[in-house]
């Protein structure tokens, strides 16, 4: 009991002190340091005073043993001498040194078991910390058998419901689309419309609630993990990059270092210019150690990783809301050359009306509410519509 709480207590001190590392610039400029300083005072004591607690009782151990075996003995010469003064019952020397053997031979196995049990504890209270993540089977899983299945970017959703399990959040309600292979979609909605839910499914880190979801008419269950990964590209929304050199973050997840390659998707994604600036050019170290880029150099080089992969199903989740318009422009003509022939799924709050999409989705709590074509969606003066408007008016004024 005693030890797993204190395995407790060093968890908790750890996260915050890791907590206080990564947050350290809005711990500044929120001038937190105090308070941070007294919750890891506070984490430490809780340590402390746990892991003092439990060293006390060891300390003690010990000790009382010894005291008892030296008591033992002594009682032992101290009767045995009795009996022998007194002659009673025939006890000579060699019985008293006999039985002081016996009890100095007794006195190992003895410590043994309590010195064993407490071991015993301690472990146990470890393995019960690991085995919870041990034991964690994957939610989803996937075929034994690796298919090796060549996607054409055919993607089916029937009836798809999902639940977030944690918070109980309806996040995707009943929804029905199709989207043929070489498509260019555009998903729109407000923040918190399900969109991001909606890719996570389609990359499935998440399995369906209910509904069902196919690939090329092979129902998703069917496909290895690996298999249907390896078919799409990804950017996601928080563009999280490695420390790492530039060109090792762009060539993320390919076999070999291609550095034409990379320049050229780096050009694509309009972040060239900005890399070949710096003193170490493509090999500069991006986090800790490195450069810390702005936020729209980020996505962009988070856009270039995700071109270098070449794959059917391209997915791009509101990568391009921390560049400018203009920058945003010229990206947007340049994946439009690229993405020819792929299925793309591009996530935005705003809408490009200069990329040709096949279909433009529009979700709203969850649910599907129009789907079509960008003059479609004008005609029908809709949700669309009305989002439409709004950017332009606000164009208007920039
Ligand atoms: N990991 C999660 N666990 C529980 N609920 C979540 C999780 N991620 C999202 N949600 C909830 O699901 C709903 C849809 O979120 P989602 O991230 O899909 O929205 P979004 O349309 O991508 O929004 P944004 O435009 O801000 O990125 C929200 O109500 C959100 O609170
Ligand atoms: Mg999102």
């Amino acid at each position: 009991k005693k030890s797993e709480a204190v395995q407790a207590a060093l968890g908790q001190l750890t996260s915050t002190a890791q907590q206080s590392y990564s947050g350290i610039r809005v711990i500044k400029s929120f001038v937190q340091e105090g308070a941070m300083y007294t919750a890891f005072e506070k984490a430490s004591e809780r340590y402390r005073s746990g892991a003092t607690g439990l060293a006390k009782v060891e300390a003690m151990y010990f000790p009382s043993m010894t005291l008892l075996i030296g008591l033992s003995t002594l009682l032992t010469i101290m009767i045995g001498g009795i009996y022998y003064i007194q002659g009673n019952k025939g006890i000579g020397v060699d019985t008293i040194v006999e039985f002081v053997i016996y009890i100095n031979m007794l006195t190992f196995p003895v410590s043994a078991i309590g010195w064993t049990a407490s071991m015993i504890q301690r472990a146990s209270a470890s393995q019960k910390r690991l085995n919870e993540f041990l034991q964690t089977t994957p939610a989803i899983s996937s075929p034994a058998a690796d298919n090796n299945l060549a996607l054409t970017g055919d993607i089916k959703l029937e009836n798809v419901s999902f639940t977030y399990e944690h918070t109980g959040i309806e996040a995707i309600k009943n929804l029905n689309l199709h989207i043929r292979s070489g498509e260019r979609i555009a998903v729109v909605g407000k923040t918190g419309s399900g969109k991001t839910t909606l890719i996570q499914l389609i990359l499935r880190l998440y399995d369906v609630t209910k509904g069902k979801m196919a690939f090329d008419d092979h129902s998703i269950e069917k496909i290895s993990l690996s298999n249907l990964r390896e078919q799409m590209s990804y950017v996601p929304q928080d563009g999280f990059l490695f420390s790492d050199s530039i060109s090792a973050n762009i060539a993320f997840g390919t076999k070999w270092m291609d550095q034409e390659r990379v320049e050229e998707m780096a050009k694509l994604a309009v972040i060239h210019k900005d890399i070949v600036a710096f003193p170490q050019g493509y090999e500069t170290e991006i986090g800790e150690r490195g450069v810390t880029l702005s936020g729209g150099q980020k996505q962009r080089i988070s856009i270039a990783r995700g071109l270098m992969k070449q794959a059917p199903i391209m997915i791009f989740d509101d990568c391009l809301s921390a560049v400018d318009a203009r920058t945003e422009k010229e990206i947007i003509t340049n994946l439009s050359g690229y993405l020819h022939n792929k299925t793309s799924i591009f996530v935005t709050h705003r809408v490009f009306n200069l990329f040709q999409f096949d279909k433009i989705i529009v979700m709203e709590d969850g649910e599907m509410k129009e789907q079509g074509t960008h003059e479609e969606l004008m005609k029908k003066r809709g949700i669309y519509f009305s989002m439409y408007q709004r950017q332009l008016q606000e164009e208007q004024v920039l």
